[in-house]
């Protein structure tokens, strides 16, 4: 079989690389279904983009490689593209975009592109034994009923990262980027929960907390979940993008107004316990568990202001040590990947060998959470298909 491209991958990345191509192109995938990642997205409501996207909201070794493709494919182009599909979408939060009716929509949306187009879509397919062969790439593939021999001008690696082996996700980008030459720089599960020696929130599994989170990079202000396995929740999942095996990460848990709110609940209700004054600011089970890891003892008229600033400064600055986290088998992304070095940052080409493509996460570029990995992987995709 010749074609124009061979897309290996039909993800994110992939379905919107293939939606606007030219060309024979071929889209293969070992799933049963294309874009199983945005259908469980977003609890089943693919949070699609981000009205804020900007550079800064993405990891990699080079913070620049990102700029080109999100500049020239633009949250404001993919919402165009929704609208033009006529899918209803809303903002939830912090600029995150979600579909009205379903993550399914998305999917119909690529599909129905990628079929206009003629794009010979290939599921519960494998692929082996790429080679280049001249100007071309060939490889194996094998459909459920056959093995073809495939030869293709462009061939674009679009097989995401290790987040979910359970879901299909395979390193094959990194064996691929390894075998054509390509360095891989080093990967970690992202976007994930934190794990904690045994037990150690586990009386208070279900609290959520408003906190701001930091491990190695910015403080992350949103809800803090303790879990009967550790920490949870969208700030923890931010800072776990940005935290290596030993580090600490510092948790602020300590309401803005609490230190004045204290000071004045002393003057009017000091001869009650310390802890059921401050159970006013935090819940009860938190206070409880606290009293454990600070002195809490005490009634309120007991603490002067230096111990309570002292108090104050220790819920600001919490010092935990994970030891570890959830791992691929629950992280929504992969930190890390093809290195960016290796690759054209207008084309997702790779230098040494233009015709090959690496695109979505697959490449050292990473999101923040709210919608950054989508939009990375349209404009990333678009990159490509702009360039063949
Ligand atoms: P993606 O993983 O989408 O696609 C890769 C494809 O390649 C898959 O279909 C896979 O089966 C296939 N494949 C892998 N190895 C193969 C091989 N060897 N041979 C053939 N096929 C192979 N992001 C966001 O912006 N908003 C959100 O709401 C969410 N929500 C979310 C929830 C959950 C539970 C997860 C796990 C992840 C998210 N994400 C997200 C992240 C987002 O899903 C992710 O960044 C993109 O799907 C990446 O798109 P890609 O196309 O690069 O990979």
């Amino acid at each position: 079989m010749e074609f124009e491209t061979a897309i290996i991958g039909a993800g994110a990345a992939g379905m919107m690389c293939a939606a606007h191509l030219e060309g024979r192109t071929l889209v293969v995938d070992h799933a049963k279904a294309a874009g199983e990642k945005i259908r469980i997205s977003g609890g089943g409501r693919c949070n699609f983009t981000n009205l804020y996207t900007d550079a800064e909201a993405f990891i990699s070794a080079n913070p620049h490689f990102a700029k080109s493709a999100l500049a020239r494919y633009t949250q404001w182009d993919f919402i165009a593209l929704v609208d033009a599909h006529k899918i209803a979408w809303h903002e939830k939060t912090l600029g995150q975009l979600f579909c009205d009716n379903s993550a399914k929509d998305i999917i119909a949306m690529l599909q129905s592109l990628m079929s206009t187009r003629g794009t010979d879509l290939r599921l519960n397919s494998t692929v082996r034994d790429v080679q280049k062969d001249g100007d071309h790439f060939t490889f194996t593939l094998q459909t459920p009923d056959k093995t073809h021999q495939v030869r293709a001008k462009n061939l674009v690696i679009a097989t995401g990262g290790k987040s979910i082996p359970k879901m299909g996700a395979t390193g094959w980008a990194y064996d691929i980027a390894r075998q054509f030459g390509l360095p891989v720089t080093d990967i970690r599960p992202a976007l994930v929960p934190f794990t904690f020696a045994e037990g150690r929130f586990a009386e208070i599994s279900g609290v959520a907390v408003p906190s701001r989170v930091r491990a190695d990079g910015p403080a992350f202000e949103e809800a803090l979940l303790f879990t009967h396995r550790g920490l949870s929740g969208p700030a923890i999942l931010q800072a776990s993008s940005y935290w290596t095996e030993g580090a600490t990460i510092t948790v602020d848990i300590a309401p803005p107004d609490m230190y004045e709110a204290l000071r004045t609940q002393r003057q009017d209700t000091g001869r009650r316990n310390f802890t059921t004054e401050l159970s006013r600011h935090l819940p009860a089970r938190l206070v409880d568990h606290l009293s454990g890891v600070f002195d809490l003892g005490g009634n309120l008229a007991d603490w002067s202001d230096a111990r309570l600033g002292a108090l104050i400064d220790n819920l600001r600055q919490w010092e935990l040590l994970p030891n570890g986290t959830e791992g691929y088998r629950t992280a929504e992304v992969t930190v890390g990947g093809v290195d960016t070095d290796a690759l054209n940052a207008r084309t997702m080409a790779a230098k040494n060998h233009p015709n090959l493509y690496f695109i979505g996460e697959a490449v050292d570029v990473t999101g923040w959470l709210g919608g950054y990995n989508f939009q990375w992987a349209w404009s990333s995709g678009m990159a490509a298909a702009q360039t063949m």
